[in-house]
């Protein structure tokens, strides 16, 4: 069951990852924040490219960190940005939190002026791709 609030700390620190943000082209930063089993929170913003599609997700960013340091389960996201309604993460971002999370991990979604939902990887993403598909019986 989700619950109604996100816990601060998971909101403060994707909040603050959001101000290193470079967004020099779409000038709409992002930041992100990923518990681990561990407890530790992961952040991470979007880095953007002057040749566009090079540029880097904030989930994208967050998830690696949190790999880079030894984790390989998230088990709550928050993704935020300064938006009229929270912004859910891209496809591309969805299958990169697939690959660490379970179906019912929440994700909640926060604008800067305090709005907030949440959902969950497996609402993102459902009949999503995995490693299931690869096995032949
Ligand atoms: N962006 C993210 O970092 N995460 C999202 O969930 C949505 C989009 C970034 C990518 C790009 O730098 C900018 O936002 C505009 O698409």
């Amino acid at each position: 069951m989700l619950m109604p609030n996100s816990v601060p700390d998971l909101r403060d620190a994707a909040t603050a990852a959001r101000e290193n943000a470079y967004a020099p082209y779409s000038n709409f930063k992002v930041g992100a924040a990923m518990r681990g089993a561990s407890g530790k929170i992961y952040v991470g913003a979007n880095v953007e490219n002057v040749s566009y599609p090079v540029g880097t997700c904030a989930e994208e960013a967050a998830l690696a960190a949190m790999v880079v340091a030894g984790e390989t389960e998230v088990i709550e996201a928050y993704v935020i940005a300064d938006a009229p309604e929270p912004v859910p993460p891209c496809g591309a971002c969805r299958q990169r939190l697939k690959e660490f999370g379970k179906d019912d991990v929440t994700v909640w979604m926060g604008t800067t002026d305090g709005k907030e939902e949440a959902t969950t990887i497996g609402d993102l993403l459902p009949g999503a791709f995995d490693a299931g598909y690869m096995v032949r019986s």
